[in-house]
């Protein structure tokens, strides 16, 4: 029946240009099974309502096949008598055709998929169910999987949301791929078309609810036209099961209510929010609920008027309970200026101090939402301990998809491990088996409520986070959420098919670039347990260790000449490790039993201790720079071996970033470890810190129009010292002496491109021109700008297979322009295989 599946067809889509936008829901073309040759040539939706999502599956459905099987299928809207895809709720399908087989029973938003009958049966236990196994059903047959199915599929928890940090100005917070697709200038973006892919998107992997604002509110969403704006956006969302929710700003009630106070306990304000949720509810009546960010980081709260943070959130879930809402209340409430003069001040024991004396004091629909460590999104943390403390209170974790601390999508991390990792944590709650997962299900407390919010900043660029790899994450929350279980290989290898391809090369590459990809950015960011070694104080991405400490932030690493780490234990520090239930607080207090990748999270030690791998602390730093770094180069390699098997315009931009990234990583690395050679003094056994003989450091070159500069922080330079032009109007040129043997060599360029400016410069031996570059990675990079010459700015490029001969005449050449002034901090002349 699908002869006309011809080879054409098939060719069609695999030369076609792909710019990401359509993510994993391609739809391209497989070679077709036999199994498939009687594929119902109708689909027969059950009951369904306009912009339903029964109506959606059935749209998604034709579509689907069509791209994927070359098959066209008609929607009927009653059943006749031949083979059909059926399509509705359980009750729906029940009254027409009576009971169907399934194994287990379906439970909200779950779903009955059966390919091995006549009929192609889809059941959903409510319509967004049916629209879930509708994509379940596609994700089978677009990856070629024809294999005959019958199986029930229930959602791990009931939350399964995005939160997304979108300001009413059209800014993205934590956002590094353009701006908002919901907001511009104080409203409701105009254009809301982008908002249908997106909701596609999130159902497709079984997200339920998002959130589209900023947990850092601005009151003036609650105006009158932007409630009506959030009808409009809400209306965008419904056909795909997806509930609208938003971020409030406590103090809505003083800053746009015209009241005098906002007091939760006050009877005005109750009376406000209760009048504001009604409208709200007006314009968008299945509401999902509220986010609640109080008393953290500046935030308003009800602490400042001597209120409990229950009080709070109970304000919101009294005004929405009515209307069938509910209340997530971040647990991420610290005081951020804290002493570091104190040994025992510890900002990873806020969460469990404000929020321990607080259980069973908030309402059944409200749900503490907790980030998944202590500190916030680091590149490895324990769980935190708030898990297993709340018993009589609703949690959810917060992961994030955003790559905040984690390369701003311009560094592959894929983190389904880490995601796992973290789920599968067993924190032994009254020493029984406690997983974080079966935690945040609500299973292991017997709570009403509980699951999953996943922070994920999607812009305007096509590819939605500015990274085509990046991708995997989002997938992979949605996928994780719905079902903890999974492994994250799987995961991946689903995605990387619906993706890319199901070329066995194409899957092997991408699966090993993103299963080392955390491990590599732990090794080359900070590891041991140490956090993200990144500026804190800015934007959050390139190296900078010094900012961690000696302020009240409280993310610190109490780093100075002889020892590291922070001190968690009970017996002579914060008292962090004591947060935790006995058997894993006894493992985190005794140094012997605490695993190397958290020792300097619980305790702090020479930088002579030794590890289980033998090594010392400072060499290890050393080495796991070295090796991270290394393998990130490894990268570069491995993706262009995909040259061909994937379409050209994703080819180059992933490769243009993984180049990026394999520089950046060399500053990363060179970066740290200058600055803990420089703290303890203590050399690397390898010689490598400190000693680069391939390099000219610019500083030491002949300057004319360039002078030198002292980078800061200091680190962030070869040599610590950059040189920049002498004013913002003069051409400058460094030239040096070439004492290399004659030879090939790849010729590295390290310089700064800082945001608001493109300098250009030239690179050329004896007059012949090497290379010609722009300083212009901020039209090219999502991550965020820096103006500085520090770790964000560094970067590197390579000009490959460069012939020079003993005594040739280096020259570069940078002419400034705007505030970047053509700063250069060294060149590699690297012979083959050799990367420094
Ligand atoms: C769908 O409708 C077409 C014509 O409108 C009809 O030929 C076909 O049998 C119908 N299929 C089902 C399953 O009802
Ligand atoms: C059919 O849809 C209507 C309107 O959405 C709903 O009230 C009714 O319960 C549905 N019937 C079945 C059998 O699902
Ligand atoms: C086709 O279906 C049969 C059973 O009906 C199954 O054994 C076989 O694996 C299927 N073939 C493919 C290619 O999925
Ligand atoms: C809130 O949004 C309005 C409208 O865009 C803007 O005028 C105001 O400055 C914003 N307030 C804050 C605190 O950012
Ligand atoms: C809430 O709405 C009621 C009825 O419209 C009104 O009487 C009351 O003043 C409102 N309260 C506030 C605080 O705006
Ligand atoms: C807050 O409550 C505490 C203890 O109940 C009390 O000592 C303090 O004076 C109160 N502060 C204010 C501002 O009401
Ligand atoms: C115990 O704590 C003190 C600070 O109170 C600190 O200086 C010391 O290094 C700690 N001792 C150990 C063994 O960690
Ligand atoms: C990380 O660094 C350690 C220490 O050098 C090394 O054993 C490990 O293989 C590295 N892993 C990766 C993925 O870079
Ligand atoms: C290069 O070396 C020659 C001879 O040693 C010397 O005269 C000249 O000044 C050097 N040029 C540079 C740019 O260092
Ligand atoms: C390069 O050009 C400059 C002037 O443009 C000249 O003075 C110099 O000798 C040339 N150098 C070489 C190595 O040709
Ligand atoms: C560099 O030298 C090698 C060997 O002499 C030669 O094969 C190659 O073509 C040269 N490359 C360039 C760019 O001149
Ligand atoms: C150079 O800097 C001056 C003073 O900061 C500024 O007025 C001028 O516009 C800048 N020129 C360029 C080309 O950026």
């Amino acid at each position: 029946m699908i002869s006309f599946v011809t080879i054409v067809w098939l060719l069609l889509g695999i030369v076609a240009a792909e710019d990401g936008y359509r993510a994993w829901l391609r739809y391209a073309p497989v070679a077709s099974s036999g199994n498939y040759s009687s594929l119902p040539s109708s689909i027969v939706l059950l009951n369904a309502t306009r912009n339903g999502p029964v109506s959606t599956a059935g749209r998604e459905l034709q579509q689907g096949i069509r791209g994927i099987l070359g098959k066209r299928v008609d929607i009927n809207e009653t059943a006749t008598g031949s083979p059909a895809i059926i399509v509705g709720t359980a009750e729906a399908y029940k009254l027409v055709y009576g009971d169907f087989e399934e194994e287990g029973e379906l439970e909200e938003d779950g779903y009955y998929l059966s390919t091995e009958g006549r009929d192609i049966v889809i059941v959903g236990q409510n319509q967004r169910g049916a629209l879930y196994g509708a994509f379940d059903f596609l994700r089978r047959i677009g990856q070629g999987n024809f294999a005959p199915t019958s199986h029930v599929s229930n959602p791990h928890a009931p939350i399964r949301w995005s939160n997304e940090w979108d300001n009413l100005d059209g800014t993205i917070e934590r956002g590094y791929a353009g701006t908002s697709l919901f907001f511009q200038d104080g409203h409701r973006a105009t254009n809301l078309f982008r908002l249908t892919d997106y909701a596609r998107l999130l159902a497709s992997v079984g997200i339920n609810g998002i959130v589209i604002n900023n947990v850092n509110a601005n009151a003036s969403l609650l105006s009158p036209e932007n409630i009506q704006g959030l009808g409009s956006i809400a209306n965008t969302f419904r056909p795909y099961g997806v509930r609208l929710g938003i971020s409030l700003n406590f103090a809505s009630p003083q800053i746009i209510g015209g009241l005098n106070t906002f007091d939760p306990l006050d009877p005005k304000v109750i009376s406000w929010w209760s009048n504001i949720t009604d409208a709200l509810y007006a314009s968008v009546p299945d509401l999902a609920g509220y986010l609640v960010k109080a008393n953290s980081e500046g935030q308003p709260g009800p602490l400042t008027y001597n209120r409990t943070l229950a009080d709070g959130a109970n304000l919101f879930a009294k005004a929405v309970k009515p209307h069938g809402g509910i209340v997530m209340f971040r647990a991420f409430v610290y005081d951020h200026h804290i002493s570091p003069d104190n040994w025992k001040n510890d900002r990873a024991n806020a969460a469990v101090d404000f929020f321990k004396p607080l259980d069973g004091k908030f309402d059944d629909n409200v749900v503490v939402q907790i980030k998944y460590g202590p500190i916030d999104f680091q590149v490895r943390e324990p769980p935190s301990p708030l898990f297993s403390t709340l018993r009589k209170t609703n949690v959810a974790i917060e992961l994030q998809i955003t790559q905040e601390y984690l390369g701003h999508q311009d560094h592959l991390v894929y983190l389904g491990p880490l995601w796992k990792e973290i789920l599968e944590y067993d924190l032994r709650a009254d020493d029984r088996p406690s997983k974080v997962k079966d935690i945040v299900s609500s299973e292991r407390f017997g709570r009403p409520l509980g699951g999953f919010a996943g922070v994920v900043n999607v812009g305007s660029e096509n590819n939605w986070l500015g990274s085509h790899l990046a991708m995997s994450n989002l997938y992979a929350y949605g996928m994780l959420a719905w079902n903890p279980s999974l492994e994250p290989q799987d995961i991946l290898q689903d995605w990387i098919r619906l993706t890319f391809s199901s070329d066995p090369k194409v899957i092997d590459v991408i699966t090993e670039m993103s299963m080392k990809s955390w491990p590599v950015y732990e090794n080359y960011t900070g590891n041991l347990g140490i956090q993200t070694l990144t500026d804190i104080l800015y934007t959050h991405y390139g190296p900078n260790p010094a900012s961690q400490d000696n302020n009240g932030w409280g993310q610190w690493t109490r780093a100075n000449k002889h020892t590291i780490g922070m001190d968690r234990t009970v017996k002579n520090g914060t008292g962090n490790a004591g947060q935790y239930p006995p058997q894993i607080a006894s493992q985190f207090e005794n140094i012997e039993t605490t695993p190397d990748n958290l020792l300097l999270w619980f305790h702090h030690v020479p930088y002579t201790q030794v590890l289980k791998s033998g090594k010392t602390v400072i060499q290890h730093f050393y080495d796991a720079h070295y090796e991270g770094a290394a393998v990130a180069q490894t990268f570069v390699k491995l993706w262009e071996s995909l040259k061909g098997k994937v379409d050209k315009e994703r080819y180059e931009e992933v490769l243009f970033k993984q180049v990026y990234q394999a520089g950046h990583a060399l500053v990363w690395r060179d970066s740290i470890n200058q600055f803990y050679y420089n703290l303890s003094e203590i050399p690397d056994q390898a010689k490598r810190v400190g000693n680069h003989s391939y390099r000219i450091e610019a500083e030491k070159m002949i300057l004319n129009g360039y002078k030198t500069y002292g980078v800061n922080p200091f680190h962030t330079a070869s040599g610590y010292n950059a040189i920049v032009t002498t004013s913002n109007t003069t051409t400058g040129t460094a030239t040096a002496n070439i004492t290399f043997a004659s030879g090939t060599y790849d010729l590295a360029v390290n310089y700064y491109d800082l945001y608001g400016g493109k300098a250009d410069y030239e690179v050329s031996i004896n007059n012949r021109t090497v290379g010609k570059w722009a300083g212009d990675l901020e039209d090219k990079l999502g991550h965020a700008p820096s103006i500085y010459l520090d770790g964000h700015t560094a970067t590197r490029i390579t000009f490959k297979g460069v012939n020079v001969t003993r005594g040739d005449t280096l020259r570069i050449l940078g002419k400034p322009n705007g505030i970047e002034p053509a700063p250069l901090d060294y060149v590699s002349f690297l012979p083959p295989g050799i990367v420094d």
